[in-house]
């Protein structure tokens, strides 16, 4: 596997392309380019493309295996406020993993909210995938944004799609490992011109899960930045901190095996906690704001809070099956530190993000794969192989 130009021709971003896509990955330069035609399924006749949604389901615990099976599936009813997408591209989240597992079902419920529900079981069959790009084919005649059969659109997790969501109108949601999906218009987001949509699919959830912490909490200049967990979601945060200017960028693994990997990215430093017996100590006191992505409880919590300065601030954006290890208050409270969270971010954010990936120039390390073949990358994700997201294309 080569570091190459992404195949779309529109891009500015280097991807890692599988072999298996070099030849068949589409091009959207015809797509980016194409004149706008009007609302086609919304005049005439009601164009109603539900009977054609086919997706890769979940049908249990199992399925996060490499255990999906290709079927249809009934899409939310339509409502004039809706768009369908064509789905072109769709990234796999470490998310994805954790619903297809049914992992948050411990998690405490609290009071039922429309769209969201992460806490509790999974519902089978479920249809993940929430960093989905296509093409639209159809506009409801409600939809307040500016969109247009033939756009190159973005569907994130801002809508909560593959995450036991429900719709307002009691409709169950489905994800982007699909042929079609259909959400609100005015929750979608138009991907700009300079990015691939290879690139721009995992940045809609990835990206700005990584991006929104840091730029809140003032990553840049004069800024001493961690980022544990070199994965999708801390791949983003190495390549933001850097672009952000950032004074120093660690980045904090558990293996050195990403160590020249992370560098690449544009990390100052690297620290492999499994690797190098006295890092606590080495590097204690040491940073102004930690991101961690770690996506397991099975983590040196203490060690981690450690490494922060007075005032510090700890973010997880990772979301354990299990709860955090318990907490050694005492330093905390001596140093001032803050623990926080966050969730993704508003489409607002997205798109601001995006620009500033077109300005930055930003270039994602991603791996295409076949959406076909979902189940094959499942298990390479199960095993930690990915360098440092798959983001899976339909070929028709
Ligand atoms: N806050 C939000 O709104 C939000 C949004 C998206 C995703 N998430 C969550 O963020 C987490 C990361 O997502 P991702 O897509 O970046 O996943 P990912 O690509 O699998 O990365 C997770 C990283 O966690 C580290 N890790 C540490 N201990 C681990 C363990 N025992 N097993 C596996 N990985 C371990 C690994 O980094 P090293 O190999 O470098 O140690 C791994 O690369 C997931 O829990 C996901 O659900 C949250
Ligand atoms: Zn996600």
């Amino acid at each position: 596997m080569t570091l190459s130009t992404s195949p779309d021709t529109t891009t500015t971003t280097d991807v890692i392309s599988h072999p298996s896509l070099e030849s068949s990955e589409k091009s959207f330069a015809s797509i980016d380019e194409r004149q706008r035609k009007p609302k086609a399924f919304s005049e005439g006749h009601d164009g109603d493309l539900s009977s054609q949604f086919k997706g890769w389901m979940g049908l249990d615990e199992k399925s996060v295996d490499g255990a999906l099976e290709f079927q249809s599936f009934q899409p939310k009813k339509w409502e004039e406020t809706d768009v369908d997408i064509k789905i072109t591209h769709c990234g796999l989240c470490g998310s994805d993993l954790h619903v297809l597992r049914s992992g948050w079902v411990d998690q405490t419920p609290i009071l039922p909210r429309i769209f969201d529900k992460f806490q509790g079981p999974t519902e089978y069959p479920c249809c993940v995938g929430h960093e989905i790009v296509g093409e639209v084919v159809r506009v409801g005649t409600k939809v307040k944004k500016d969109i247009k059969v033939g756009d190159r659109l973005g569907v994130g997790p801002v809508v909560y799609i593959s995450y036991n969501g429900i719709f307002p109108n009691g409709c169950k949601s489905n994800g982007g490992f699909a042929n079609y999906c259909r959400v609100p218009g005015d929750s979608t987001i138009l991907i700009p011109h300079g990015l691939s949509s290879s690139a721009a699919a995992p940045m809609l959830c990835a990206g700005i899960t990584a991006f929104v912490p840091l730029s809140e909490h003032g990553a840049g200049p004069g800024k001493r930045v961690g980022i544990i967990g070199i994965g999708g979601l801390g791949h983003f945060a190495v390549l933001f901190a850097r672009a952000l200017k950032c004074d120093q960028v660690v980045a904090i693994s558990r293996r050195q095996s990403k160590k020249s990997d992370a560098l690449k990215l544009g990390a100052d430093l690297y620290v492999a906690t499994a690797d190098e017996p006295d890092w606590a100590v080495k590097y204690a006191h040491s940073l102004d704001l930690i991101i961690s992505t770690v996506s397991s409880s099975d983590m040196p919590l203490n060690d981690y809070l450690n490494l922060l300065r007075t005032k510090g601030r700890f973010c997880q954006i990772g979301m354990p099956d299990d709860p955090l290890p318990p907490l050694e208050v005492a330093g905390l409270i001596e140093r001032g530190i803050s623990i926080g969270f966050n969730d993704i971010g508003t489409i607002k954010e997205v798109e601001e993000m995006l620009q500033f990936a077109v300005k930055e120039d930003i270039k994602p390390w991603i791996e295409t794969r076949r959406m076909k073949d979902v189940n094959e990358v499942l298990k390479e994700m199960g095993e930690g192989k990915m360098r440092y997201r798959y983001v899976l294309v339909n070929e028709d």
